[in-house]
């Protein structure tokens, strides 16, 4: 276990520098001594960045879920693994055993197995947070299958896009789902995605809400029937190190969205690793993180993260607003949760409520409390650090990306001490460089750049599915050798970092990462539009809000503009969700653009927020007039 915990930071810089000087030797160690193998690796690592290959743990076997699950069963089977904490606090929580996951997860596994689901398949899950989404999630991978979730806010066209690009043979949803007052048609979005998706064979409907549903015959199944016949125990499947555990779609700037390609053993020893050290978490503790499963941080940090490391996690199917806004706390109370983890924008939208509804309860039980999705500003990160963590408990500010598989720059609680809005020290293994414009390395403290990785680290995504090109292009050529990030950072005078955001085309809203092109993409489908442009500006409670520049086509007629701006956003919701409305859509006469017809986005942006000089030299503009117009008619 030598370096698996990191008690004080004299021993993290020790081991930090060892991991950087012996990589492979660091990571063959942990993953020897902390995980279960049906047989060890021939190398630990292979790779070339200017390909993008990687190879670790070459040609071990194992299985994640026996590393998740099985190896618990005799230390642990009788303590809680998951708390589903349901939508309405009227309803019963549920505390599931290792060994009833054990059950469920084997009872899932035989019911794919049975319906013809085989090692490789793809099987795409559209779930609310619900027990069942962790079991479908767990049974995929003991058979072997590649699990694709698809966050259960997305609407049918955005769910049709995913479930062809993997060309999953399996749709697992429910009759619908609870989410703070609301009731959502699940299976009736679904039914509209499955219109115009060839590969799905069966789909299996988990009963949530008891509303009536369409069952369409030799298509859809309901899976309670079959669970109670197939059998509770199940033979893990044989897995290679590198073969595919899940693909989880991302905005990307341009085109459809990217499906980031996990592979099992990699992936499985880094979130298994940070999970330990970035939570701190010890034998008996209550750890919640609110995220959806559909998201990164619910695959490493809700499900695999944390039973891999034996811990009890609870699964929170509802909304911080609801019954109302204590509600957080209220469950942190009851469950004496001890490592809360949840993002900026739900910290932002509590703290503009009354202080009594986290002063009313007991939050003792806390330990540490850890932000993730995007910067946390200062305001936001003081009201937490007090309020909730009643200035006891660090603060972990953790940055990572759906492609890192997990925590990358984090404090190590108790260990790293805390700076307000900083992610603070790269993990042991993780060496981040900033760049210039020049692409030349910056060295030193006190500097800003564009965010890379300089070495690869065991949870790096492997691919975009079905097109690796595009993995390259978009990680690995901007600056040759190194994985690039996307974000840009500084480094502050004792090495401390500080993200400062996207440096491309992609908006985090609400902690949603949404690429600005895929939107522009639908806006354009309307009839009257010509042509648009979305910038996100800063936005009080969600971190980021939608601004939209749109040309209408000169159709000879007037138009109501207040209704084309609702039929806007009515497209955006049913293509993409209702989380990438506009907050603020502008009918412009033209767009800024560079002679070469690029959109200057870093003017619209600078309109969106008010500015109204100090555009830089505007001259190569094509257009320049158009800017002045822009700034007079700004919402
Ligand atoms: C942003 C979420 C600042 C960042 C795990 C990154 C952050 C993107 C932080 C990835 C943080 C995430 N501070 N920014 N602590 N954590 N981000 O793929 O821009 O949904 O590139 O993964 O979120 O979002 P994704």
């Amino acid at each position: 276990m030598s370096n698996f915990s990191i008690e004080s930071l004299e021993k993290y810089f020790k081991i930090y520098r060892k991991s950087i000087k012996k990589p492979k030797k660091f990571w063959d160690e942990i993953a020897e001594e902390n995980f279960t193998w049906h047989m060890m690796w021939d190398k630990v690592l292979e790779f070339d960045m200017e390909k993008a290959k990687f190879t670790w743990f070459k040609n071990a076997k194992l299985n994640i879920t026996k590393n998740c699950i099985d190896r618990h069963l005799m230390k642990r089977g009788d303590q809680t693994a998951i708390i589903f904490e349901p939508n309405d606090p009227k309803e019963e929580a549920q505390h599931i055993t290792y060994n009833e996951l054990y059950k469920q997860v084997s009872k899932f596994a035989n019911v794919l197995t049975e319906q013809g689901i085989e090692k490789g398949d793809r099987v795409c899950i559209y779930l609310p947070m619900i027990p069942e989404l962790a079991y479908a999630v767990l049974a995929c991978a003991r058979i072997g299958a590649v699990h694709s979730v698809v966050f259960a806010g997305f609407s049918s066209s955005a769910l049709a896009t995913r479930i062809n690009d993997s060309s999953c043979k399996m749709l697992i949803t429910s009759d619908g789902g609870f989410r703070g007052n609301k009731v959502i048609d699940l299976k009736g979005i679904a039914d509209k995605a499955l219109e115009d998706t060839p590969s799905i064979e069966k789909t299996l409907v988990v009963k949530r809400t008891g509303k009536e549903v369409n069952m369409k015959d030799g298509r859809d199944l309901w899976i309670a029937p079959l669970l109670e016949k197939a059998a509770g125990e199940s033979v893990a499947a044989i897995m290679d190190a590198e073969d595919i555990l899940f693909i989880l779609y991302t905005s990307g700037s341009t085109g459809k969205p990217k499906g980031m390609v996990h592979t099992t053993a990699g992936y499985m020893v880094y979130a298994g690793y940070t999970f330990k050290n970035v939570f701190n978490y010890e034998k008996g503790d209550v750890y919640w993180c609110t995220a959806d499963i559909g998201w990164i941080t619910g695959h490493s940090y809700i499900i695999y993260g944390p039973l891999l490391n034996g811990a009890t996690t609870v699964i929170f199917e509802g909304v911080p607003s609801y019954p109302d806004y204590s509600r957080f706390w209220e469950v942190v109370q009851k469950h004496k949760v001890n490592q809360f983890y949840t993002a900026p924008t739900a910290i932002r939208a509590l703290a503009k409520e009354d202080i009594h509804f986290v002063q009313d309860y007991q939050l003792n039980s806390l330990k540490v409390i850890g932000s993730v999705g995007e910067p946390i500003n200062d305001e936001a990160w003081h009201w937490y650090n007090d309020h909730v963590g009643g200035k006891r408990c660090p603060l972990v500010d953790t940055w990572w990306q759906t492609e890192t598989g997990g925590i990358m720059i984090s404090p190590i609680p108790f260990v790293t001490p805390t700076k307000p809005t900083y992610a603070s020290l790269p993990l042991p293994g993780i060496q981040p460089a900033l760049m210039d414009n020049l692409r030349n390395e910056i060295e030193g403290n006190q500097v800003t750049g564009s965010l890379c990785i300089k070495y690869p680290w065991p949870g790096i995504a492997r691919t975009i599915w079905g097109d690796h090109q595009r993995y390259i292009d978009t990680y690995f050529s901007t600056y040759p050798g190194k994985y690039f990030t996307g974000d840009g950072a500084l480094r502050d005078e004792v090495g401390y970092y500080r993200i400062t955001g996207r440096v491309d085309d992609v908006v985090i809203v609400s902690g949603h990462n949404l690429g600005t092109a895929p939107i522009e993409d639908v806006i354009n489908e309307h009839q009257s539009v010509a042509e648009s442009a979305i910038v996100g500006y800063p936005h009080e409670v969600k971190g980021n809000a939608l601004y939209g520049y749109v040309i209408l086509k000169d159709l000879g007629i007037d138009r109501d503009e207040t209704q084309v701006a609702i039929e806007i956003n009515r497209l955006i919701s049913d293509q993409i969700g209702p989380i990438a409305k506009l907050d603020k859509i502008q009918f412009v006469p033209g767009l800024p653009k560079t002679r070469s017809g690029k959109i200057m986005r870093r003017i619209l942006r600078k309109i969106a927020v008010g500015e109204t000089k100090d555009f830089g030299d505007i001259s190569t503009l094509l257009n320049p007039e158009v800017v002045k117009d822009i700034i007079k008619h700004r919402k």
